[in-house]
């Protein structure tokens, strides 16, 4: 089978769960193929990577990926945090959302953010959030066609 029809079925053939250390290399990959600014991740630095997501172990949030026939294609955060509006709810916001640019538009991303929002309900939350850069217009139509309203502006201040 070649490369081309291996990612043509690959939406047949993914498996999503949860992290584990052995992913970090490889998700960090796939975060530097999607990075709008050359030089944020860094896979030389893999130690911190693998630090933040013992972390995120640690909490009630996730970090998913797609795995095509044992091979890691797609990777994306929830994180999940308490409001003290909402009466106290659980929300949860979606983060660092990539697939690898040969798996893209064979519906892997979709699957995997079906996942990050059933585990959201799982957890109770009462929301998913999240933002995008407004330079992914193809992500935006990504993310209204899974049901995400574009109601609010994202604002962001580097510290
Ligand atoms: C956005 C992304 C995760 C979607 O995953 P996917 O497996 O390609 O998604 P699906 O096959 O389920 O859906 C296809 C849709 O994804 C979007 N998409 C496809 N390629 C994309 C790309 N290079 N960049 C952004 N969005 C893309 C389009 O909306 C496409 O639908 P279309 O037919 O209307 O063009 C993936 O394309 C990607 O990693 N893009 C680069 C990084 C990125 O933009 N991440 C989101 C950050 S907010």
């Amino acid at each position: 089978m070649s490369a081309a029809e291996a990612a043509a079925a690959a939406a047949d053939n993914v498996v999503i769960r949860d992290a584990v250390e052995e992913d970090t290399p490889r998700s960090v990959e796939l975060f530097t193929y999607g990075s709008l600014a050359e030089g944020k991740e860094d896979p030389a630095e893999v130690a911190l990577y693998r630090s933040a997501l013992a972390e995120i172990d640690r909490g009630p949030g996730a970090v998913l990926v797609a795995e095509v026939e044992g091979q890691l294609v797609g990777v994306c955060q929830l994180i999940v945090f308490r409001h003290l509006q909402s009466r106290g709810g659980l929300c949860a916001e979606v983060e660092s959302v990539h697939v690898h640019p040969d798996y893209r538009n064979h519906g892997i991303g979709t699957i995997l953010m079906r996942a990050a929002v059933q585990r959201a309900q799982e957890l109770g939350c009462y929301r998913v959030q999240l933002t995008s850069n407004i330079a992914r217009p193809d992500a935006h139509r990504f993310y209204e066609r899974l049901g995400f309203e574009p109601s609010h502006r994202g604002f962001k201040l580097k510290l």
